[in-house]
């Protein structure tokens, strides 16, 4: 090196955005990882979401093809989707025994039972789906004696007539008491706009609807981020929470998406245009909150809060499924670099690092197992971005993951050293 001028100049110049891009080799590590280590039932239900968009992404409601997923489900043979039957079918075994609940009064009228025993009764729902589909596939085989059917509506009608309610009528994230999570979002109105597009029920899929409304109404806060657990008693979090804001972005734009596949999509079209825009402004409040090397701290608003990049990785993969379902391109750049970012942070073996501790929300843990599934739901995105000829990318430069990204090819250095390492070549190539 002559000088150490122009080495200071890149420096400032530079975006410190490690484009660390998964080779395919890794992002099957991660793959794995997330099929060993989920546990708990909202993270086997988001399993199971990551694995539909990544291998049959023509069965979710993103499908970017004509078909209509629903139309699938007619026919679909269980071993074209072993992966989401294994799931459904641990969650039928692990299933309580007793159908109903029976300190419930209305549960015995309604038939209502939380497909697993869990005090957080928005949870178990992220499950539905899978459920759903493995009652399609297997022609409402039993398990542990109950079909996958019945074991389906007896979740809906849990959710509709047992859980808690707020008194606007949101229906509560936690079984004991009317609390709202952001997470409720991700878990419960896809899965009643999924069973109601399904089953051509109108009413579920404005359920589903309505309560993405009553949930912002009380967690929206004046900047548009969304607080993260408010109401009741006990657990509290005012706190703009990254992946209570991911949750609530991906969760409603799943109900869009299922709206769009229903029958109902013109008649609903004032309702698509709300989620919409519930989903634009949380992006447009977080987008000056990205950090120098592409994520977000835990409380997005918060500099003093420890980086997240699993609360990231699902920001991202909604940015780009907003660009894929056609709705807009505005937030590519952004989910690009968030992608990025949080690639960086993949170690070798497979887990996403620098990730918040997924049982205790203010502090910061070793791994995520919905970390792992935001990952591979966020190349899944990507991917197909990718394929529909990277919609909103205004240069090669935009795309720190592309091939033809400028600065930074792909790299498994950690951060400081990539940096290092384009600048040395930078050097090089102007002596
Ligand atoms: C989640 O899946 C894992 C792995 O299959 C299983 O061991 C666990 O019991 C499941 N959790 C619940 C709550 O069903
Ligand atoms: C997006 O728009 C393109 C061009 O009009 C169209 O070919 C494609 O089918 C649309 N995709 C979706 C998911 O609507
Ligand atoms: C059953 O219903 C009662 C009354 O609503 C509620 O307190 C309890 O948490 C419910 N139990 C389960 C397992 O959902
Ligand atoms: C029972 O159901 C009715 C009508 O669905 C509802 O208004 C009432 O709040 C429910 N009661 C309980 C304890 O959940
Ligand atoms: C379960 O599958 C059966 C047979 O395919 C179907 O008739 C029924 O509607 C399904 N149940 C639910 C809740 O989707
Ligand atoms: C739609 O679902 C709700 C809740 O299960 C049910 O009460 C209603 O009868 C259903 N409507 C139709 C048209 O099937
Ligand atoms: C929360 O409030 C409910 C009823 O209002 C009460 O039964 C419960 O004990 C309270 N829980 C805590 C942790 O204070
Ligand atoms: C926090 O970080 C963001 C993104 O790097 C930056 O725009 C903002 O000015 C920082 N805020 C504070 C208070 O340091
Ligand atoms: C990757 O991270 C996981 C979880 O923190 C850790 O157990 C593992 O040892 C790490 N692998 C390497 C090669 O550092």
């Amino acid at each position: 090196m002559r000088t150490t001028t122009p080495l200071i100049a890149l420096l400032a110049s530079t975006s410190l955005v490690s484009a660390t891009h998964l080779t395919d080799s890794l992002l099957n590590k991660v793959y794995n990882v997330m099929n060993e280590i989920n546990t708990a039932s909202w993270e086997n239900g988001t399993k199971s979401i990551a694995i539909l968009e990544s291998k049959y992404p023509d069965l979710t409601v993103f499908t970017t093809k004509t078909d209509s997923p629903f139309d699938k489900l007619n026919g679909l043979q269980s071993g074209s989707i072993q992966e989401i039957i294994d799931i459904a079918q641990t969650t039928l075994n692990n299933r309580p025994a007793t159908k109903t609940n029976t300190t419930n009064t209305n549960s015995t009228s309604h038939g209502g039972a939380s497909l697993l025993e869990d005090g957080a009764a928005g949870d178990p729902a992220s499950l539905g789906i899978a459920v759903l589909l493995a009652n399609a596939s297997t022609n409402d085989q039993q398990v542990n004696g109950v079909g996958y059917g019945d074991a389906a509506t007896a979740e809906l009608n849990y959710l509709l007539y047992d859980v808690p309610r707020t008194s606007s009528g949101a229906i509560s994230h936690r079984a004991d008491q009317a609390q709202l999570w952001a997470d409720s979002v991700y878990m419960v109105p896809p899965f009643l706009a999924y069973y109601g597009a399904y089953h051509n029920n109108q009413t579920l899929i404005q359920e589903a609807y309505r309560q993405c409304s009553l949930y912002r109404d009380t967690l929206k806060q004046s900047n548009n981020l969304w607080a993260h657990i408010l109401l009741g008693n006990g657990t509290h979090d005012p706190n703009l929470w990254v992946t209570g804001n991911a949750w609530a972005v991906s969760g409603m734009l799943r109900v869009w998406a299922t709206i769009k596949w229903s029958g109902y999509a013109s008649d609903m079209s004032s309702q698509m245009n709300d989620l919409q825009s519930w989903i634009s402004e949380i992006f447009d409040a977080a987008s000056g909150l990205i950090t120098s090397d592409g994520v977000f701290h835990n409380y997005l608003n918060d500099n003093s809060t420890f980086k997240d990049t699993s609360g990231s990785a699902l920001i991202a993969a909604t940015g780009l499924r907003l660009s894929t379902l056609n709705i807009t391109d505005k937030y590519v750049p952004d989910s690009l670099k968030i992608l990025a970012g949080v690639s960086s942070y993949v170690n070798s073996t497979g887990y996403l690092t620098q990730v918040v501790n997924p049982y205790d929300f203010s502090k910061q843990g070793t791994y995520s197992p919905e970390g792992q599934s935001f990952v591979v739901m966020g190349y899944a995105a990507y991917k197909e971005w990718d394929s529909l000829g990277r919609k909103g990318s205004t240069s090669g430069k935009d795309d720190p993951l592309g091939k033809d990204s400028s600065a930074f090819k792909s790299t498994q250095l950690p951060t400081l050293l990539g940096v290092m390492g384009s600048i040395i070549v930078g050097i090089w190539t102007m002596v």
